[in-house]
């Protein structure tokens, strides 16, 4: 069943019904100013770092889920509706909800008036802009009001909501004409306030969401406007919000549009009043002043539509499949730019408050959205490294506005420090920007102490050399990618993490999955070694990666497929020998990926045996068969029931490392098939079993042993957009960037046909053609370039030209 549909002209996904199974989302803005905004008009906006300054109020965990957002309440007569359904719920006579590309509208209608609204952050400015527009589509002159609602936020959202003794007090406003001043702690500590203005005079307005509401009304029933009219009180303290009441004529067929801005003002320490206790709103001024007229407003849309075509055109598919189309043209790219500005810290199952960014999340983010924003990519490479400590392991994760590492969970995630080398070879293939291995970065945060970020390669891959066990494979220490498999910890209370219990450096567990890893992108880190002239560095790397891949082949090859992991006893995980949990989908992915069993064939028994063992229709599963008890020596993977998450859910991230996989031994069909299973427009027809967003990806979808097999969960910030991207576009499309240049070498179904890709790549854009005429899955017999044959799979990079014609044949 939809809720919906795709309109690929538009790079929209209209929604049809407010009633879809959970929220469906999208995300406004581009840099530093974000808003989560819901189908339903749900939702709560940020300025930078969603924990620390978080401008308006959400309730996650609430018992009517959604129902706090940006809302506008419209009174006619005795009807109180909203355009987006919640919180009144009022039913309409008609509604859309377009979710766009960094904008959405929403159309609703009741009783012959049509409201209409898109929301927006501009590309360059910290505000959200929200036009609405009235129309009268009946025969009889309307008298409406409209009223604007949003809750503000007391900045730092842990505190707010926990510190009710201070919080309570201390909440402050200013308004002025029609721009109502959130200045809570402005007085003290804070040099930033918020706005919410409209650009028209207005016939009242609210700050006191009591006053609005009624003390023990939700906010589907605003004593206010229920009343039809708002009181001007000035908020002290308890619950400031802002809402503004505009009345509203329209004759049969009149329209009326205003211009809502919600925004967020720095001032400097010494030029934070204009006189005492007054706010400076001369910045403010500025600000609003930009968005004063509809033509104002819509200047501004273009330039965020052209902002985001811009970037999308980077990478262009036409093929005959429309799913892959829209996805890589549009979704899937998009998605991957959210996973760049959120990591995991804010979204509709990320509180904004937890996980900050993290280490590898970011790494492997990157990935996907480095040939959209390489300097942001460079960027975020050195802010990531900046967290990484002098022994080369890292931070699990870092704060976004401080950039600094959380000492919380601290580190000891044994896989981290690989995923900088995987993120920054990307880097370097994409952008042929050796400099940046140059720069000199910190490691955690001290400059003093600071190298190259070569050196900070140099550092990851030998930290795995330098902590190996008795099998001469990798120290797991507190978990690897998989952040569930705590074979070290040994939590047995509630309330002890998981994965901070208990020591990370001494026990002996280890990761095949990190071997793997380790395999994979030390070859990366001694193809950059070479591309810098150290070719001793590079000799020392591969005889290293040898060591490891004799380690693999020893002690990490079951008979069928590979083990994945030994515990702190040294018992086998993933193994035949298991009573449970006997094999895993992670080491099968790494390993082939990283070309480990390519050639004596343990590659294409372990894919044989995950399709055998972990398919469903679904997806693949992470393991068979699911732990039914819990064990201490593994950890939370088996606290949660069979199906879900870790243990045995098919977790999206890494389907893609057996599509790749599966490439890796030229099975196009295969990767093809398992691309497909959890690709959210393949998926569209079961959006009531599936239940989150038919646009993007998410973390998990239950596996075969869940009630509820099919359902996903925590959509949006996952790190399967990026590999889902570099799956389709790199390994099943095959255009995979190189430190030499761009290779082209798909591996697609017998069937799929021929195609065309647009891709800019340093600068240069290719039009490339492929051809199957053979319909065969892997393999091209001849590749020319504007016309002249070249050998091999690389297109020679020429930065003079600007296009270049590339005509590739398969065979
Ligand atoms: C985390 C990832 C981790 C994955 C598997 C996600 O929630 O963000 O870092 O690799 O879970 O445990």
């Amino acid at each position: 069943m939809r809720y919906g549909f795709f309109d690929d002209n538009n790079k929209e996904y209209v929604i049809t019904t407010p009633k879809t199974p959970l929220p469906w989302i999208n995300y406004l803005g581009c840099n530093d100013f974000f808003t989560l905004i819901s189908n339903t008009c749900g939702g709560y906006t940020f300025y930078k770092d969603a924990k620390l300054l978080r401008m308006t109020r959400y309730r996650y965990n609430d018992t009517t889920p959604d129902t706090n957002g940006k809302y506008f309440y419209i009174k006619d007569g005795d009807c109180i509706w909203n355009p987006g359904w919640q919180p009144t719920k009022t039913e309409l006579d008609s509604y859309e909800c377009r979710h766009g590309i960094g904008y959405s509208k929403f159309t609703g209608a009741k009783n012959d008036i049509e409201a209409s609204l898109i929301t927006f952050v501009p590309v360059d400015n910290p505000v959200e802009l929200t036009k609405v527009t009235l129309t009268n589509k009946g025969t009889s002159k309307k008298d409406i009001q409209l009223f604007s609602y949003v809750e503000w936020c007391l900045w730092n959202a842990d505190d707010d909501m926990k510190n009710y003794q201070r919080n309570l007090s201390i909440g402050e406003v200013e308004v002025v004409d029609s721009t109502i001043y959130h200045k809570t702690e402005y007085r003290e500590r804070r040099n930033h306030y918020a706005v919410y203005s409209v650009n028209t005079k207005i016939d009242g307005f609210e700050t006191s969401r009591d006053e609005f509401r009624g003390a023990y009304n939700g906010p589907d029933k605003p004593a206010a406007v229920i009343e039809g009219k708002l009181h001007n009180t000035i908020a002290s303290g308890w619950y400031p919000i802002a809402s503004h009441q505009i009345n509203v004529s329209l004759e049969p067929g009149d329209s009326k549009t205003f211009v809502f801005a919600l925004g967020y003002i720095e001032n400097a320490e010494d030029d934070k009043w204009e006189k005492p206790g007054v706010i400076n709103k001369k910045k403010a001024h500025e600000l609003l002043s930009r968005y004063q007229t509809t033509e104002d407003f819509d200047k501004a849309f273009n330039e965020l539509c052209n902002y985001w075509n811009g970037l999308l055109s980077r990478f262009h598919i036409e093929s005959s499949d429309e799913h892959v189309n829209r996805m890589v043209n549009i979704w899937n790219q998009y998605q991957c730019m959210v996973t760049f500005n959120m990591s995991r810290s804010a979204s509709y199952y990320e509180t904004g408050i937890g996980r900050g960014m993290g280490f590898r999340d970011s790494c492997q983010d990157l990935l996907g959205f480095v040939h959209l924003i390489p300097d942001r990519a460079r960027e975020r490479i050195i802010d990531i490294a900046s967290t990484q400590f002098q022994d080369g392991s890292a931070y699990h994760q870092y704060q976004p506005l401080t950039k600094k590492g959380n000492s919380d969970i601290g580190s000891g995630f044994n896989d981290d420090p690989l995923w900088l080398i995987a993120g920054t070879s990307a880097y370097i293939r994409e952008t042929g920007d050796t400099s940046i291995l140059k720069e000199m970065v910190p490691y955690d945060n001290d400059m003093s102490v600071a190298t190259t970020l070569m050196e900070h390669l140099k550092r990851s891959f030998d930290y795995i050399v330098n902590h190996k066990g008795p099998h001469d494979l990798p120290l797991i220490g507190r978990a690897d990618w998989n952040d569930c498999l705590n074979l070290n910890c040994f939590s047995e209370h509630p309330g002890e993490s998981f994965q901070c219990f208990g020591p990370s450096e001494g026990p002996v567990a280890e990761s095949v999955f990190i071997a793997g890893m380790f395999v994979k992108y030390g070859r990366e880190y001694a193809a950059l070694c070479k591309l810098m002239g150290d070719t001793a560095e590079e000799a020392r790397v591969l005889g290293e990666v040898d060591k490891m891949i004799a380690a693999i082949e020893k002690d990490g090859w079951d008979g069928e497929w590979f083990v994945r992991a030994y515990d702190a006893y040294s018992h086998k995980v993933g193994s035949k020998e298991c009573e449970e949990g006997q094999i895993y989908i992670e080491p099968q992915g790494m390993c082939v990926m990283a070309g480990v069993g390519v050639d004596n064939g343990n590659a294409k028994k372990a894919l044989d045996s995950v399709k055998a063992k972990l398919d469903t229709k679904y997806g693949v599963m992470i393991l068979q068969p699911a732990y039914t008890r819990y064990h201490l020596e593994l950890g939370e993977i088996t606290s949660y029931p069979p199906g879900y998450k870790e243990n045995a859910g098919i977790f999206c991230h890494n389907n893609p490392w057996i599509s790749i996989a599966e490439t890796c031994i030229g099975r196009g069909d295969r990767a093809f098939e398992v691309y497909k299973k959890t690709c959210p427009s393949y998926i569209e027809d079961i959006s009531e079993i599936h239940r989150t967003e038919p646009y993007v990806y998410s973390q998990m979808v239950a596996g075969a042993d869940a009630k509820f097999h099919g359902e996903a969960k925590n959509s949006w910030l996952t790190g399967t957009a990026a590999w889902t991207f570099t799956n389709i576009s790199q390994y099943i499309l095959g255009i995979y960037p190189t430190l030499e240049g761009l290779s082209v070498n798909p591996c697609t179904p017998a069937a799929f046909g021929d195609f065309n890709i647009t891709r800019v790549y340093r600068g240069v854009t290719y039009h490339i053609e492929i051809k199957n005429p053979n319909k065969v899955q892997k393999g091209v017999a001849s590749l020319t370039v504007d016309g002249v044959e070249v050998q091999g799979n690389v297109i020679p990079f020429d930065g003079s030209k600007k296009e270049v014609n590339v005509v590739a044949t398969m065979n």
